[in-house]
C-alpha cells in the first residue's frame, strides 16, 4: 500500500526496516552466544554448590572453608556476569524497535511534509503512511522477540541434546539364559583381552573356567583386575578379543535383560533409594511379600538392627540412606541380592564395611544360600573367602595363580604371602 500511495518514500521506509532486520538478526547471533555462555555458566556454578554441600565434613576436616568459598564466589562473579549480558542482549530488543519505529516515523514527517509542501502527495496520504508504518513495526518487535527467546530455547535445548544424542549401546544379543543345564550357571573366559582404553590392553589372554555351582574366589592387591573382572561378566564393558560364555553362550548373543535376571551383584557401595527399608530389600522383586523379605533379611543378618528403627521395615530411607551406618546398608543390599535370587551371585568387596563377627555370620547364611549356585566372592579379608572351591590369585591384571587354598598354600607363591601378611595383620 505504501509503494502504491508513493513509491519513493514507500521505499525509504524498506531500507530502513532493512537495516532494522539486519541488526536484530546480528543481535540474535549474539545472543546465541551469550545465552549458551550463560548456560554453562549455570551448570558450573550447580555443579560446585553441589560438590560443596555432598564434601562439606571433608571441607571441615582440611579446613578449606575459605578456599572453597572463594572458588564458588568466582563461579558466582562469572554467573551473575553471563546472566547480566543475557538480559542486556534480551531487553535490547525492544528499544531497538521502538527506535527504528520512530525514526520511521520522523522520516515519514520529513520527507513527507517536504513532499505535501511541493503538493506531490496529498495530507491524507501521509496520515495513512503513519498507520501502515505503525503496522509494520509490530510484528517485526514480535517475530525479533520470538528470535531471540528461540536462541534462548535453543541453547538450553543443545546441552539436552547431548545427552540424548548420545549413542546408545546397541543391544543385539537375543538368547536368554536358561536353567537347562544340569548345573547352570558355568562360566568361562576364553582368550580375554581387554583394556579400558583400546591403546591400552590391561588384561592378556585370560582363560578361567568356573564350573556350575561352584564357589571362586578372587584375591589380589589393590588395583590388580578384580573388579575388572566382575565388570566383564555383568558386560559393563567389551572385550577386545576372545569370549566370555555362561552355560556356553557368548554373552554378547545374550540380551542384556536375561544376563542381568542371571547375574546379581553386590558392590562395596551400597545403593539405597529413597523409600522404605522393605522396598529397598524387595528392590529385585517387586511382588515379594513382606515374609519373603524379613526371611531374606534375617539370612543377611539385618533384621535385627531393622527391629530397633523406630518403624522397623516400614522406616523411610531418604539421601541414599545416609541414616544408616555403611555396613547397614551393605546387610540391606546383601539381602537384597538374596531375595533377587540369581544363577550367578557376584559379590565384590560387600562385606567390606561389617563387622568381622557379623560377617562371619552373613558367612554362614551364604554358605547355605549359595548352595547350588555359582558365586564369585572378592574379600580383602581372607578368612572369609578360605572355604571356596577355589581361588584365583589376580596381580596386573593376570591370573598368577588358582586352586583350593590349601594348593595355593603348599604352592608357597604369591597367595601364601598374601595371607601370611594377612595373618601377620589379624594377630597384631
Ligand atoms: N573405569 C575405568 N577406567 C579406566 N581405568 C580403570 C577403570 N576402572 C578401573 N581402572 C583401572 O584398572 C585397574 C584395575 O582396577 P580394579 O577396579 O579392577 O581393581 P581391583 O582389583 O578391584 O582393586 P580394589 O581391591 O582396590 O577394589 C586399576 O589400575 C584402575 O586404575
Ligand atoms: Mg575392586
Amino acid at each position: 500500500m505504501m509503494i502504491w500511495i508513493s513509491p519513493m518514500l514507500g521505499i525509504s521506509i524498506i531500507a530502513i526496516i532493512c537495516i532494522g532486520i539486519l541488526c536484530l538478526t546480528w543481535l540474535s547471533k549474539r545472543a546465541r552466544r551469550v545465552y549458551l555462555k550463560n548456560q554453562s555458566a549455570l551448570g558450573a556454578f550447580n555443579s560446585g554448590i553441589e560438590e560443596i554441600v555432598v564434601g562439606k565434613p571433608i571441607i571441615q576436616t582440611f579446613g578449606l572453608e575459605e578456599t572453597t568459598t572463594n572458588q564458588v564466589n568466582i563461579l558466582n562473579d562469572n554467573l551473575f556476569k553471563s546472566m547480566r549480558s543475557a538480559a542486556f542482549t534480551s531487553q535490547l530488543v525492544e528499544p531497538l524497535v521502538k527506535f527504528l519505529n520512530q525514526i520511521t516515523y520522523c522520516l515519514v514527517a520529513i520527507q513527507g511534509g517536504l513532499m505535501v509542501l511541493r503538493g506531490s502527495i496529498s495530507i491524507g496520504d501521509i496520515q495513512a503512511f503513519f498507520l501502515y508504518v505503525g503496522q509494520v513495526s509490530d510484528p517485526l518487535s514480535r517475530s525479533s522477540y520470538i528470535l531471540t527467546k528461540f536462541q534462548e530455547t535453543s541453547a538450553a535445548l543443545g546441552r539436552i541434546y547431548e545427552v540424548i544424542d548420545t549413542p546408545a549401546e546397541i543391544d543385539k544379543g537375543n538368547k536368554t539364559l536358561g536353567d537347562t543345564t544340569p548345573h547352570p550357571g558355568t562360566i568361562d573366559f576364553e582368550h580375554v583381552d581387554f583394556g579400558y582404553t583400546p591403546s591400552n590392553v590391561f588384561m592378556k589372554d585370560i582363560n578361567i573356567h568356573i564350573p556350575g555351582g561352584s564357589m571362586v574366589a578372587i584375591v589380589g592387591p589393590t588395583g590388580a583386575g578384580k573388579s575388572t573382572l566382575v565388570n566383564l561378566i555383568m558386560r559393563f564393558y567389551d572385550i577386545i578379543n576372545g569370549r566370555i560364555t555362561i552355560d556356553g553362550i557368548d554373552i554378547r548373543d545374550v540380551s542384556r535383560e536375561s544376563l542381568h535376571n542371571t547375574v546379581g551383584m553386590v558392590l562395596q557401595d551400597a545403593w539405597i533409594f529413597t523409600g522404605t527399608i522393605a522396598d529397598n530389600i524387595g528392590y529385585g522383586k517387586p511382588n515379594a511379600s513382606r515374609e519373603e523379605i524379613e526371611y531374606v533379611a534375617k539370612l543377611a543378618m539385618a533384621d535385627h538392627f531393622i527391629r530397633t528403627l523406630p518403624d522397623g521395615y516400614d522406616t523411610v530411607l531418604k539421601r541414599g540412606g545416609d541414616d544408616l551406618s555403611q555396613g547397614q546398608r551393605q546387610l540391606i543390599t546383601i539381602a537384597r541380592a538374596f531375595l533377587a535370587d540369581p544363577t550367578i551371585l557376584i559379590l565384590d568387596e560387600a562385606t567390606a564395611n561389617v563387622d568381622t563377627r557379623t560377617e562371619v555370620e552373613v558367612q554362614k547364611a551364604m554358605n547355605t544360600l549359595l548352595k547350588g549356585r555359582t558365586s564369585i566372592v572378592i574379600a580383602h579379608r581372607l578368612s572369609t573367602i578360605k572355604n571356596a572351591d577355589f581361588l584365583l590369585v589376580v596381580e596386573n591384571g593376570t591370573i598368577v595363580e588358582q586352586g583350593t587354598h590349601h594348593e595355593l598354600i603348599e604352592r608357597g607363591g604369591h597367595y601364601k604371602e598374601l595371607y601370611e601378611n594377612y595373618a601377620a595383620g589379624m594377630t597384631v
